[in-house]
């Protein structure tokens, strides 16, 4: 599939919710920069997650937690001027919305007035209930995310799959209750048993966007990087890879070197 911009019609949380209905599956990406969001976007893709993997992907650093809001609408300005037709949906990132809803709240209409995006993500359940309320209530979708939460990794101190015991298979159920009822357009679940992410995705009326929550669920979500491999050290179980261009990058870089090193390039034809 590919857009033909002539004859666009935008994807809304309402629509991922008819997709839904009819057992249409939601397809999801992150893009950090103009020229990724337009490229995802004329691919067909139905939604774009400005995603706070940017600190780990775009920055460098080990954890999603450095990345700052500033740093989060920078990206996302980008994004979003390079997507037509696709849902943006943008990472609200540690810190700005842990505090309190007030906080909450003003993080997420800088998010909406300075980008133009059309939603936001936040990470967690009961724990962050009033602020998802607060934005809520001030008429910005809020996608929710549940499982593995990498905000919260000093808490975890591991990456590994989530929910396992039933413990905290049972409060993930009651968490994507509670986010359903408080209005949220949609769930990403990350790293969880297929199973239990297959329950809340027949228990609710809301999307369920997986990533490494098995196929049972309503939608699936990958970090452009990892499925595109350009960061081959990451392999995790989950992930498909549907190019390697770290390699492609690689050699073209190595040749672009040589020709320059050996005089090469430019040629006649490459010159005015
Ligand atoms: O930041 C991100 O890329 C995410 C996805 C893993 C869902 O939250």
């Amino acid at each position: 599939m590919s857009v033909h911009y002539e004859n666009i019609r935008r994807v809304t949380t309402q629509r991922l919710v008819e997709m839904k209905r009819r057992g249409e599956k939601i397809s999801m990406l992150t893009a950090y920069d103009y020229t990724m969001g337009s490229i995802v976007d004329r691919a067909g893709i139905d939604v774009v997650l400005v995603g706070d993997s940017a600190s780990n992907v775009m920055c460098g650093n080990q954890t999603t937690l450095p990345i700052t809001l500033d740093q989060m609408i920078f990206l996302a300005k980008s994004v979003v001027r390079g997507v037509k037709r696709a849902l943006v949906v943008v990472d609200m990132p540690f810190g700005s919305y842990q505090g309190n809803s007030r906080e909450a709240i003003t993080s997420a209409i800088r998010i909406m007035k300075e980008t133009h995006a059309d939603s936001i993500k936040m990470e967690g359940g009961e724990e962050v209930i009033e602020s998802i309320k607060r934005v809520l209530s001030a008429g910005i979708p809020v996608m929710g995310h549940l499982g593995l939460m990498p905000q919260s990794i000093n808490r975890y101190g591991t990456y590994a799959v989530r929910a396992q015991e039933e413990e905290e298979a049972e409060k993930l159920i009651r968490d994507a209750h509670l986010l359903e009822e408080a209005g949220c357009f949609a769930i990403v679940l990350e790293k969880i048993p297929a199973k239990l992410a297959e329950q809340v995705a027949s228990e609710l009326t809301i999307p369920i966007i997986g990533i490494g929550a098995g196929g049972g669920v309503d939608g699936q979500v990958l970090v452009i990087h990892d499925m595109l491999g350009l960061n081959n050290d990451f392999s995790p179980r989950f992930l498909r890879r549907y190019a390697n261009l770290e390699d492609i990058m690689d050699k073209a870089i190595k040749n672009y070197v040589k020709d320059v090193k050996d005089g090469d390039f430019p040629s006649d034809k490459e010159q005015y």
